[in-house]
């Protein structure tokens, strides 16, 4: 069965990361011969000079009619300058809102080798397996009524709503117990129940699927504010984690200092089996277009690379080839292989150096 892949290296260092990225993804293509088509084209400010638009409207349709999305980054400050209606379509909120990606997969993985880089002490790391499941279609995020308005006294306000249906959670509850299922069979379901309504529903709903539907794993509740304290201090105590769109947003960066970086951080976005029988999925990085270090060759493309074990994995249904992927960054890492944001004390390579790193080792194996 052949599979499309898109490729959208975006803003700020999306093309550099996403560079390496591809060149692993080939690597693994060619020695496994796997049947991808794999396309790629301009996204966020660089694709505007041309289409006077963030995305044009070939590759919109190729990104829609997509497997799997390979998504580098967008923000900054030359995406932030276009015009609105530059981006109106196309944009990453509104991909993951139109392809109902709701199921967003965030790993936290501690690496014994980083040990140096990370803000856990040595011993904390090495169980930590954390697979953080954030629901991406709603909240916040999504939510009606919001926007700025004026009152009659000339004070404005903002607002936005948080809003969950019972069928929204229903549907990543499931998604969340499935995944527990394949793991460790433990699933912890976090919210502020203890002010929030949504929260209180999210919990009941949670709390009913797990009974009537997956007796064997093991549900427990936690705020997310003692959840944020845990994770920053204890988070080999999770093994699955679900929570809504905002919550995940902001736990899933804690993840960054206990990996060592933003920059060892992949993520997963998916939607249901559609009637083909195939999910469709994005895969990004959790950094983002980090304007800050743009255009120097030092980011570290390892999410990115992690993101196409990723893409491996849950897209082509090939977890051999994966843990392929992933060993050979465990192993570049251990070899003292580092980008400054994971350097601690050794010297520092390139965004280029690293992606060279990990394919020596990868090119060994597969
Ligand atoms: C993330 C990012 C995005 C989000 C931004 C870039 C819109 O922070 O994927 O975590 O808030 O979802
Ligand atoms: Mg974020």
């Amino acid at each position: 069965m052949s599979h499309r892949i898109m490729i959208l290296p975006g803003d700020g260092i999306g093309p550099e990361v996403i560079t390496q990225a591809r060149r692993v993804l080939e690597l693994v293509v060619e020695r496994a011969s796997l049947d991808v088509e794999i396309t790629q084209a301009l996204y966020g400010a660089a694709a505007y000079p041309e289409y006077k638009r963030i995305i044009s409207d070939e590759a919109l349709s190729d990104t829609f009619a997509a497997d799997a999305i390979l998504f580098g980054a967008i923000g900054g400050d030359a995406y932030d300058a276009l015009p609105p209606e530059a981006r109106r379509e196309g944009g990453l909120l509104q991909l993951r809102k139109q392809m109902q990606l709701f199921a967003n997969l965030r790993p936290i993985v501690g690496f014994r080798e980083l040990a140096d880089a990370s803000s856990l002490k040595p011993e904390r790391l090495d169980s930590v397996n954390v697979l953080l499941l954030r629901e991406l279609n709603g909240g916040l995020y999504f939510g009606q009524p919001r926007g700025i308005s004026d009152t009659d006294d000339g004070v404005r306000f903002g607002r936005n709503t948080m809003v969950y249906s019972e069928l929204e959670i229903e549907r990543v509850a499931r998604f969340a117990f499935e995944l527990a299922g394949a793991r460790d069979k433990r699933l912890m379901s976090v919210d502020k129940a203890n002010v929030l309504e949504t929260s209180r529903l999210w919990r009941e709903v949670v709390t009913r699927i797990g009974a009537e539907e997956y007796p064997g794993i093991a549900l427990d509740h936690m705020f997310v504010d003692n959840c944020a304290m845990q994770l920053a201090g204890r988070p080999g105590q999770f093994d699955t984690i679900v929570t809504e769109n905002t919550f995940g947003d902001i736990l899933s960066d804690i993840g960054g200092a206990v990996a060592g970086s933003l920059g060892m951080l992949p993520s997963a976005s998916l939607s249901a089996v559609g009637e083909d029988g195939r999910r469709k999925a994005l895969y990004e990085p959790v950094h983002g277009s980090a304007p800050d270090i743009t255009g120097q060759g030092i980011a570290n493309p390892l999410a990115a690379i992690l993101c196409v074990a990723m893409l491996l994995r849950h897209s082509l249904e090939r977890a051999d080839l994966a843990a392929e992927v992933e060993l050979a960054v465990r192993s570049t890492v251990g070899a003292g292989v580092r980008t400054p944001d994971i350097a601690a004390s050794h010297p520092t390579v390139s965004t280029r150096e690293m992606g060279d790193a990990v394919l020596q080792r990868l090119a060994e194996t597969v």
